[in-house]
């Protein structure tokens, strides 16, 4: 078999994760795993758990991790939080929203849904207003998505708090931030969320396979009393001081040698920089579509500019242009990897991810090859979108 012929240079991995892998990472995943009574691999487990407490900002809540991806951490909050026939409730955010809620009905839960408007963050009346109408509390938890990877859109995660509040409801206030832990302020304690649930593969710039959960005290007595079968996923059985109990197994050293090493960056770069850095970057996307959009052709899917995010921004395309014609050429005549549209989006937009370990360069690499790919495709490009993004990272 003859093997492909060899791409010069780095190609540029523009998808909302998995998102690229800091050499620090990749070569802190490359030794060898331990026995598991070395005091090392304790070591590194404690390291990640102080680590991820310490960005999520919590001084409150246990941290438990699971060789996992998001969906598998979804699942723990799931059969954590409710017991079989129980409610939750989901405010619509997008595809990702959906998905959860779909699972959660797949393992026997009632799922509550408020509308979602396309383009737009989560409606925290929409929210308050059904926590009302319960009046027999059969809510268990608000599920909540931070920032929908599909759209691009980034809630308020504040606003659900009050809205819970305001609504003198018990439910627990659950924040998946998949997409935005690393990218964007987050600090669960002061925002008052119950649960943050989080993944490896974006702004922790790991591989993907690693899920974990932050939980705290008020959720914990929570699954404590919920009688729902499960094994691998309980936070009861994993709270112990014993990393084989911890982690319902053999923990994935690998990965978390990588995690400790990501945190490490992250917090050697100093979180208020790390932030910073992802709204610069992020605000030479959002110039580059102000210039695309001049066309005609392309637009943002999110309607509101205070609430797109600064992890993935999500463009949508008139009709006739052929997304993955786009994404292929994209990808295999200019190296530049970008992510298609989701769920109803599908066919409809791309997206580019600007999170995890990402710098300048890489930002004008990726809308220049889009660019040169939308020019491919005969797409109006309008004023063009380089020489604005050049602009926005010169003034930022
Ligand atoms: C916000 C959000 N939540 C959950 C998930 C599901 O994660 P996974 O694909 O790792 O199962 C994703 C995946 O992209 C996501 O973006």
């Amino acid at each position: 078999m003859t093997s492909p012929p060899r791409i010069p240079g780095r190609r540029l991995l523009h998808s909302p994760g998995p998102t690229p892998l800091p050499d620090a990472v990749l070569q802190a995943m490359s030794n060898q795993p331990m026995d598991l009574a070395d005091p090392r691999v304790d070591a590194n487990i404690a390291a990640c758990e102080l680590g991820l407490k310490r960005l999520l900002q919590t001084d409150r809540a246990d941290v438990f991790m699971y060789a996992a991806n998001g969906h598998g951490v979804w699942e723990a909050v799931v059969e954590n939080l409710a017991a079989p026939g129980e409610s939750l409730l989901v405010p619509g955010t997008g595809h990702f929203s959906e998905s959860w809620a779909i699972q959660a009905e797949a393992l026997g839960r009632q799922v509550l849904r408020t509308p979602w408007a396309p383009g737009w963050p989560i409606d925290a009346d929409a929210v308050e207003q059904v926590l009302r109408d319960d009046r027999r509390h059969t809510i268990k938890a608000v599920l909540a998505v931070h920032t929908d990877t599909a759209g691009g859109v980034t809630s308020d995660i504040g606003a659900l708090r009050r809205a819970i509040d305001a609504a003198q409801h018990p439910a627990l206030l659950v924040a998946d931030v998949v997409a935005s832990l690393g990218a964007a302020p987050f600090a669960m304690d002061t925002l008052g969320v119950d649960v943050a649930v989080g993944a490896s593969q974006k702004g922790l710039m790991c591989p993907p396979g690693l899920g974990f959960v932050a939980v705290n005290a008020v959720a914990f007595g929570v699954a404590e009393r919920n009688p729902a079968p499960r094994f691998y996923w309980d936070w009861v059985r994993r709270k112990h001081d014993l990393s084989y109990r911890k982690f319902c197994g053999t923990p994935p050293q690998n990965m978390l040698l990588g995690l400790e090493a990501a945190l490490g960056l992250i917090f050697a770069e100093g979180l208020d920089q790390v932030w910073q850095r992802h709204a610069r970057l992020a605000g030479a996307v959002h110039a580059a579509v102000q210039g695309w959009r001049t066309g005609g052709a392309l637009d943002f899917f999110g309607q509101q500019a205070a609430s797109r995010s600064v992890s993935v921004t999500t463009i949508t395309l008139g009709p006739g242009i052929d997304v993955e014609a786009l994404r292929s050429v994209a990808r295999e005549r200019f190296q530049v990897a970008i992510a298609g549209g989701l769920g109803p989006l599908t066919g409809k937009a791309f997206r580019i991810g600007h999170l995890g370990d990402c710098n300048p360069a890489m930002i004008l690499g990726a809308i220049g090859g889009v660019e040169a790919a939308l020019l491919c495709l005969g797409v109006d490009v309008g004023e063009g979108g380089t020489r604005r993004a050049v602009a926005s990272l010169a003034q930022g």
